[in-house]
């Protein structure tokens, strides 16, 4: 089975109030892009994954192994085999959930080989806050810790620039540089979601990454690229997820690799909302 297991951007990420499990509950619209990471499964005696690069120091810590392992056990079928094989290509620890669609890939494949369990989508939520989002996708509403996934059908016609400067940022360091004592409501990006393919105005003024400001604070140079992405002609530039990621969105291609030439010193990509 020849899988393929895509990256996401964040819409807007207000980070709404502290749980008392030491999360926080979020709000945002996840994007699925056409950027991927290939995932196959063939029969196999025993459970054996590779993963290329390699992004854990045993590959049992790699979320995939730990999925797998987990969905067997979940099914009753522990000693059950496959031979797993991930080539990376979404960078990792950048904020594009990489690890996460690996995990929810994964046990999409697995449900179809294996066949289903109606505590899988609790299994992917225990995984990682990001893996239930990428067992729906590729546009949604996502509240709570992650978990709670309204899809919307919408197309966007935007290509997005992505721009992966190379700083590393822990997800958990980013949370406590927010220091949320407040809890908030949510803004409802669900319902302005609609209007921002006619009204980039809305898009600039009401969908804001709440990391920005502190991450931007510590590494300077990606509000820089903010800067730049929007002088070379995005209607939107933002950061994904807790960074380091940087996206713009562009309405023209043409526009888009003319500003991707600008970021030679960084790797890019250009990739289109799936
Ligand atoms: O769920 P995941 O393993 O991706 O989360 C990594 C860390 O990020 C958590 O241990 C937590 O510190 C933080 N986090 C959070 N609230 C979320 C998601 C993640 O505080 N909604």
């Amino acid at each position: 089975m020849n899988l393929r297991s895509p990256a996401k951007i964040n819409l807007g990420l207000n980070v709404l109030g502290r749980r008392d499990d030491g999360y926080h509950d979020l709000e945002s619209i996840f994007i699925a892009l056409d950027l991927y990471d290939d995932i196959t499964i063939e029969p196999g005696p025993t459970l054996d994954v590779h993963c290329s690069p390699p992004v854990t120091n045993e590959i049992t810590d790699n979320l995939v192994y730990r999925a797998a392992d987990r969905y067997r056990t979940m099914i009753g079928r522990e000693h059950e085999g496959a031979k797993i094989t991930v080539t990376k290509r979404i960078p990792t620890g950048a904020g594009l959930g990489g690890g996460s669609s690996n995990a929810a890939t994964l046990l999409r494949g697995l449900r179809e080989l294996w066949g289903d369990h109606p505590k899988i989508m609790d299994l992917a939520a225990s995984l990682g806050s990001d893996v239930p989002f990428f067992m729906n996708g590729p546009v949604a509403y996502v509240t709570g810790r992650g978990e709670h996934i309204t899809p919307i059908d919408i197309t966007l016609p935007w290509v997005v620039l992505l721009i992966l400067p190379d700083i590393h940022i822990s997800t958990v360091h980013a949370y406590s540089t927010l220091g949320i004592t407040q809890r908030r409501e949510p803004f409802g990006l669900d319902k302005l979601l609609s209007y921002v393919v006619e009204d980039h105005q809305i898009l600039r003024d009401q969908f804001i990454n709440d990391f920005e400001r502190p991450i931007f604070t510590q590494h300077p140079v990606l509000s820089t690229i903010k800067t730049i992405l929007v002088e070379q002609g995005a209607i939107y530039a933002a950061m994904s997820g807790s960074g380091s990621a940087m996206f713009g969105l562009f309405t023209d291609v043409d526009i888009a690799t003319r500003a991707q030439a600008v970021f030679a010193d960084h790797k890019t990509y250009i990739c289109r909302p799936l």
